[in-house]
């Protein structure tokens, strides 16, 4: 059985509104995306996800859906969208858009309608309750705003649920007619020919029947605790809704729980996700026995019950890991993790060119939840404009635009840019690499290794990376393939690793 395109492929995040722009504007759209693919079929990714396009009044910047069925206007229309998946197509691209089914907008139809009276046949597709307006419902904490998830409607008198801003409204997914509602979305994406989803909080959308208080004293937003029995039906609904389709129909869900002990019960019984982001490596330090311990969890909790593992190390709602990490030697070697690793890596645009997060001043901050840093737009060339055709876009360049940029990093060899393109290369041709089986290789502390078996025999691979500052010894014999400073790629492996390296290895 020949595996499935999502287990060889690596993904690549897209944030619309700062990736690129078709016209001069300080927002990015999807015609620029379009007008990008050569990039990214040239530095070697094979599927992407773009985060929400869709009408929004951008509280939440797209994660507040108004239409789940349309372009925003920022972002072009629906022939842009199939303009931009045909070219996506043509060269072999996938594509996912995001799925924002826990909450729409407050803004959406079905929430006004909701909201117009308690007597509205849409009231109960949100979660309402009764009480005294200084009282929430219960202890939920909401995330970003550190305020109750829960806020008072004067107009109709009761409670509504929201696990993000208050213009967030949660739907309810006890009622069948929103599962029907957002299937029907989901059908209206796959028959434009998407390849799947990244599904938002995903394991938001059950909630606890009577809806229990959390553990009393709990500062943490109730989302990150949401883990319940419902969910799981909910997900196999909607697993069978992509199962319908031809072509091996993609759901790749957002698990914000820090355990990967939970996280790994969302692929089900090969009924629910077959990709589940697991965030516990993302916020793991650069210390190999650290590291070591996420790579246990993985195989013993994710690999353990037959699911394929995910691995990413930045996105758009957490600092680029170029800059947790410190630097760009370290950007480097952790690239090493994450198309070396069995899994499907996801990658986050800009982070090919070693992007740091932006300086965000205050005058500048736009996002409730702190994340603008990670947001900011990627600079293509050296020239004031950086590409966009306007010097000051939605928030400020990254540090160092002038050389931090697409041009100049692909005209240079030695760029962190086409180390990328050199192990996604290597990666895509190595069987061993994308789907084989590993074995961990004995390492000095600040050394995490392992050996990734030929599938057929033969054909093994093996990757270090050193998370020490001092170089390490290594034994393994072979040859260089890609070595993340570039030193002695195609010679022998001489042994030593330097401190904040990673090589990997054709024995
Ligand atoms: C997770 C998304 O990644 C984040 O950007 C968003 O704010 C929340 N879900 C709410 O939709």
């Amino acid at each position: 059985m020949t595996a499935p395109w999502w287990q060889t492929a690596v993904f690549y995040q897209i944030y619309p509104r700062s990736f690129a722009a078709s016209r001069p504007s300080p927002t990015g759209d999807l015609a620029g995306i379009a007008a990008r693919l050569d990039h990214l079929a040239w530095l070697g990714v094979d599927a992407l996800w773009i985060s929400p396009f869709y009408p929004s009044p951008q509280a939440d910047f797209g994660y507040d859906v108004s239409d789940h069925c349309d372009v925003d206007p920022v972002y072009g229309d629906l022939a842009d969208f199939d303009g931009l998946l045909a070219a996506c197509h043509a060269r072999d691209l996938k594509l996912l858009v995001d799925l924002v089914p826990n909450h729409t907008s407050d803004q959406h139809p079905w929430f006004q309608a909701a909201q117009s009276s308690r007597d509205d046949p849409k009231r109960d597709w949100y979660i309402w309750r009764d009480g005294s307006p200084d009282t929430p419902p219960n202890n939920w904490r909401a995330a970003f705003v550190h305020t109750p998830a829960w806020t008072w409607d004067d107009a109709t008198g009761q409670w509504y649920l929201h696990l993000f801003l208050p213009e967030q409204p949660d739907l309810n997914w006890a009622n069948p007619e929103v599962v029907e509602a957002m299937h029907g979305v989901m059908r209206f994406w796959l028959d434009r020919g998407v390849d799947g989803f990244r599904i938002d909080v995903v394991h938001g959308l059950g909630k606890a029947p009577g809806l229990p208080d959390d553990p009393e004293g709990t500062t943490l937003p109730h989302a990150t605790l949401n883990d319940t029995a419902e969910n799981h039906e909910i997900i196999r609904g909607l697993r069978r809704v992509v199962d319908a389709y031809p072509g091996d129909r993609l759901i790749l869900g957002e698990v914000y729980l820090l355990d990967t002990e939970r996280v790994a019960t969302y692929y089900g019984h090969a009924d629910e996700l077959q990709l589940a982001f697991n965030f516990p490596p993302l916020y793991t330090p650069w210390k190999g026995r650290r590291w070591r311990d996420q790579l246990a969890d993985t195989e013993r909790w994710i690999e353990a019950r037959g699911g394929w593992p995910t691995w990413v190390l930045s996105n758009h709602d957490n600092p680029r890991h170029r800059t947790r990490y410190g630097s760009e030697a370290r950007a480097r070697a952790s690239l090493f993790l994450l198309l070396g690793l069995r899994g499907s890596p996801v990658l986050y645009a800009g982070e090919e060119i070693g992007l740091e997060d932006a300086h965000i001043p205050p005058d500048r901050v736009v996002d409730p939840g702190g994340r603008d840093g990670c947001r900011a737009p990627v600079p293509w060339t050296g020239d004031p404009d950086h590409g966009w055709g306007v010097t000051d876009p939605w928030l400020p360049w990254p540090p160092e635009p002038d050389v931090r940029n697409v041009a100049a990093q692909v005209a240079d060899a030695g760029s962190i840019v086409h180390l990328y393109r050199r192990l996604l290369a290597a990666r895509k041709a190595s069987p061993a690499l994308q789907l084989g089986d590993h074995a961990p290789v004995e390492t000095p502390d600040g050394v995490v290794a392992w050996r990734r078996v030929g599938p057929e025999g033969g054909g093994d691979r093996v990757v270090a990376v050193n998370m020490g500052a001092e170089p390490a010894r290594l034994d393994v014999a072979g040859r260089v393939v890609v070595a993340s400073d570039g030193a002695g790629e195609g010679e022998p492996f001489g042994g030593t690793l330097a401190g904040d390296s990673a090589v990997l290895i054709e024995p």
